[in-house]
This record gives C-alpha cells, sequence and structure tokens, in this order.
C-alpha cells in the first residue's frame, strides 16, 4: 500500500435502486477499510451513468435519493469523505468528450458492459451511445481527482484498467497528465452470489437480499433463495459448501456457535431450510438494525442531506476544476484568446 493514498468510488443509481449485501460485502467493507487511513477520500454518486438504462423521471429521483440515504447510513464520514453527485460536476462530462478522443473504439468493444449486450443478442441498434462509452465516462470520474485506488467489486476491475489504458495514451500524447489508478477488492466478497445460487448478486437481476427495506420484503427475497438443490426433504442430508444461504450466514451471522450448530445439522439432514433462513433473516436485522435506524431518520432531514452535499460539491468542484485546467493547457485549448473565467 501506498503512503499518503487517496482513494476513489462510485455508485450507480441503476435498477431497484436499492442497496444489496453484495455491494456491501463489495464495496463498502473494503471502501471503509481503505478510508481509515487514506488521506483523501471520495465517494459519489454515478447519476449520469445510470442514464443509460433509466428512462423514467420518477424512477431516477426515486433512486438516486435511495443510494445518498443508504450509503450515508452506512456511517460515511462527511467531515473526511468528499460525498457528491456526478452530474453537479461539469468537468465528468467535459473529461468525458475530450477522452473519447484518445481511446480506441476497439478498446470499448471488448468492454463487458458493451460485449455482454450483444452476447445476450441485443442489436446494436439497441445498445445506447452512453452505455458503449460508460467506461469512457467511468475513466473521467477517476482521472479528474488522481486517486491511488479504486475500491469496488470484481465486476468493476475491467472498468480500471480501461482507465489506466486511457490515462496512459492520454499520457503519453499530452505529457504526464493522469495517475494511473489501481484496483482494490477484498477477494473472498469480490463477488458474491445472488440468491439463484448461479450470478452475481445483482439488483438488475433480481437476485439479491436488500438491506435497507421492510422486513417483509427482506424475509421474502431470503425465503425465495437457493439452498441445496438435490436435498428435497429436511431429513435429506444436505451440503453447506458453495451453498448461498450458509456463505450469507457466514459473512452476516455474528452468532457463530449458531452458524456451527445449524451446518451440522443441515449436513445430518436434522433442520429445515425455513429454520436456517428465518435466522439468517435475524442475524441480517441485527447486524444492519443502526444503519436502518439511521435510514430512517435521514429521511426525515433533507436539509441534513443537502448540507452534506452541499459541502462535498464545493469540495470536487475545487479539485475538479484544478485538474480541468491543467487538462485545457495540455490539449491547447487554452491560448491567448481564452477567457478567463
Ligand atoms: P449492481 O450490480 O447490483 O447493480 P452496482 O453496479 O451498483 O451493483 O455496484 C456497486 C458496487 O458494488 C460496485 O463496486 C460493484 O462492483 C459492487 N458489487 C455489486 N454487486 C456485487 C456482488 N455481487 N459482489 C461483490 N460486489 C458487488
Ligand atoms: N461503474 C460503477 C458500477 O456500476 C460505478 C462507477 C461509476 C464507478 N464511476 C466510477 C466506480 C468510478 C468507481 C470509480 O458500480
Amino acid at each position: 500500500m501506498k503512503k499518503d493514498y487517496s482513494i476513489l468510488t462510485g455508485i450507480t443509481p441503476s435498477g431497484s435502486g436499492e442497496v444489496h449485501i453484495g455491494n456491501y460485502f463489495g464495496v463498502v467493507v473494503p471502501f471503509f477499510k481503505m478510508a481509515k487511513n487514506a488521506k483523501k477520500v471520495y465517494f459519489f454518486i454515478a447519476d449520469l451513468h445510470a442514464l443509460t438504462t433509466i428512462k423514467s423521471k420518477e424512477e431516477m429521483q426515486k433512486n438516486v435519493e435511495n443510494l445518498i440515504l443508504s450509503y450515508l447510513s452506512f456511517g460515511i464520514d462527511t467531515e473526511k469523505v468528499v460525498f457528491y453527485r456526478q452530474s453537479d460536476i461539469n468537468s465528468h462530462s467535459e473529461l468525458q468528450t475530450i477522452l473519447n478522443n484518445v481511446t480506441p473504439l476497439g478498446l470499448i468493444k471488448r468492454c463487458h458492459a458493451y460485449k455482454d449486450k450483444l452476447q445476450k443478442g441485443l442489436k446494436e441498434d439497441n445498445v445506447n451511445m452512453g452505455l458503449f462509452s460508460y467506461p469512457v465516462l467511468m475513466a473521467a470520474d477517476i482521472l479528474l481527482y488522481d486517486p491511488d485506488y479504486i475500491p469496488v467489486g470484481q465486476d468493476q476491475k475491467q472498468h480500471v484498467e480501461v482507465t489506466r489504458d486511457i490515462a496512459d495514451f492520454f499520457n503519453k500524447n499530452y505529457g504526464q497528465t493522469f495517475k494511473l489508478p489501481e484496483f482494490y477488492t477484498i477477494k473472498e466478497t469480490a463477488r458474491l452470489i445472488g440468491t439463484d445460487g448461479k450470478r452475481k448478486m445483482s439488483k438488475s437481476l433480481g437476485n439479491y437480499i436488500s438491506i435497507f427495506e421492510n422486513e417483509k420484503k427482506i424475509r421474502n427475497q431470503i425465503m425465495n433463495c437457493f439452498t441445496d438443490s438435490k436435498r428435497i426433504h429436511p431429513t435429506d442430508k444436505g451440503r453447506v459448501k458453495e451453498n448461498p444461504i450458509f456463505i450469507y450466514h457466514d459473512l452476516i451471522n455474528e452468532n457463530k456457535k449458531e452458524v456451527d450448530d445449524l451446518k451440522e445439522r443441515y449436513k445430518q439432514g436434522k433442520v429445515g431450510d425455513v429454520e436456517v433462513k428465518e435466522k439468517l433473516l435475524k442475524a441480517l436485522l441485527k447486524k444492519f438494525s443502526q444503519q436502518r435506524q439511521r435510514y430512517q431518520e435521514l429521511k426525515k432531514d433533507p436539509v441534513i442531506i443537502k448540507n452534506i452535499l452541499e459541502k462535498g460539491t464545493k469540495k470536487a468542484q475545487i479539485q475538479a476544476q484544478k485538474k480541468m485546467i491543467i487538462v485545457r493547457e495540455k490539449i491547447g485549448i487554452t491560448n491567448k484568446y481564452s477567457l478567463q473565467i
């Protein structure tokens, strides 16, 4: 780990706009771990990125609000962390436009955001340019602030690598301008399995367990979770390894004795799925009780939220504008006729 490092991460208010345990272990935990000793910390809501899939004004507003409340409820220290919305800093879009010009088409065509859509049979006409150039906007989000590390889940690794490539193309052409960031993750939880037992947990796949939703909804999500598909009756011997419900227990349930006991009884065919799931629900509500309470309190106080965002935006803006002065100078947009604004 470098000395005096800075970190940056962003969250897209896409899909249902809910925060799930995959996000928590994949990004929140590594983010807090890194933030403790970091010199500078940036955390933002990537609302412009969500435009690729969200086409309804009401949905966008709801998702953005939900993510702001959720991530603040995890206890982000807004004295230290610069917390802001991407759309409040115009430089993100400006830098994306500039970086588009040093980014080879082929590099972006190889990115999974776009490639996966084609592989799923989507025609090019149904892929919008926002989705296609998603990695370039992400590179702009990052390079504006010179962070050393980007704490994100495994699915974002490729985007961080592309950011490095884009920074390198720019630096080679215009001279050293951008720092090359490094991907940071916690290996064991970088890709938490979804409740379908097959794919990565994701809000757009509907295979997730929420953190801030009401108890009834979370109970349903847990009750619908896949377990050992070969086990038909509670008296059948069950498999614990790679069983999503036990993966979640291991992460969430702080009562390790209870987890060991459930595993033992499951292996022997002495416990039903319902009991294992009920205990997971109880453990989840206990683990996140403070955060869930804070969410409700913050929701009642939009003034606090606005103040936090205002403070964060001002700080982010200063940094972004400083960087843009350098970039504009390097590419030759600044000249003797430039306006001094
Ligand atoms: P989702 O895939 O549910 O839409 P996002 O794309 O908003 O989630 O991801 C927000 C952050 O959470 C990213 O850093 C991403 O890598 C991480 N993340 C998302 N899903 C998982 C998962 N199943 N396991 C680990 N990290 C995840
Ligand atoms: N693409 C990220 C995601 O879907 C969100 C994001 C946008 C991001 N810009 C970023 C993450 C910059 C880290 C750094 O999760």
